[in-house]
């Protein structure tokens, strides 16, 4: 369907007036008669809201959380007591005393290097004909423990080859100066005693002290 051609305005016209329609159709006139309101309707019950209450999950949750926090209580007291302790009873350190008894000089047979008291002492005991000695087990390149060797009567050192004789003088590897030796004494009962905070070293004569020799 062809649109209808929109007819053009004469320029200058006067578009008509607009006319108010009359407000009084909406408004009721005062005489009227009160128009009875309609009825409320019912109000609809409002649906229950159901409280449920879930008693088996309410009580694990609570014993976990009881669980939990005892955990965290034993853990803090455990550790508290910890410390306490630790505060009360430090850290020591038991070493071997410096004083110990060797036995009888009898015990030790001539020209025998004895090694009873290596492990527990780092102490050698040698007998010469003349009488005792205590030597040291420690090499004085750099600490290591030598091992004593019957069969070609030397120390040896496992470290970086150092060979001491039997009197403790080095004589081959990199050991800079002989085993050291300690105290030795006779106690009232007759055994020798060894006292590992004396020492005494060869080159500086202290061999020839007579604390560090014991005859027999
Ligand atoms: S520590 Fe004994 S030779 Fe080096």
């Amino acid at each position: 369907m062809a649109d209808t051609p929109e007819v053009p305005k004469p320029a200058g016209a006067i578009p008509p007036p607009i006319v108010a329609a009359p407000a009084a159709a909406s408004v009721a006139p005062a005489s009227a008669a009160p128009v009875a309101k309609p009825a409320a309707a019912p109000l609809k019950p409002r649906p229950k809201v159901q409280m449920v209450w879930e008693p088996k999950e309410l009580h694990r949750r609570d014993w976990m959380l009881v669980g939990a926090w005892s955990l965290f209580a034993v853990a803090s007291l455990l550790s508290t007591i910890f410390y306490i302790v630790r505060f009360l009873f430090p850290n020591v350190t038991y070493e071997p005393p410096l004083q110990f008894k060797a036995g009888l000089p009898t015990e030790y047979a001539p020209g025998r290097v004895d090694e009873r008291y290596k492990a527990a002492f780092g102490t050698w005991i040698v007998r010469d004909d003349r009488g005792l000695y205590a030597l040291s087990t420690t090499c004085t390149h750099l600490g290591c423990t030598p091992n004593w060797l019957e069969g070609e009567q030397k120390f040896k050192c496992p470290c970086h080859g150092s060979g001491f004789r039997k009197s403790g003088i080095n004589f081959e590897g990199p050991a800079p100066r002989p085993l050291e030796r300690y105290r030795v004494g006779l106690a009232d009962d007759g055994q020798m005693i060894v006292d590992k905070s004396v020492k005494f070293q060869e080159e500086k004569g202290e061999w020839l002290n007579p604390e560090a020799f014991l005859y027999v």
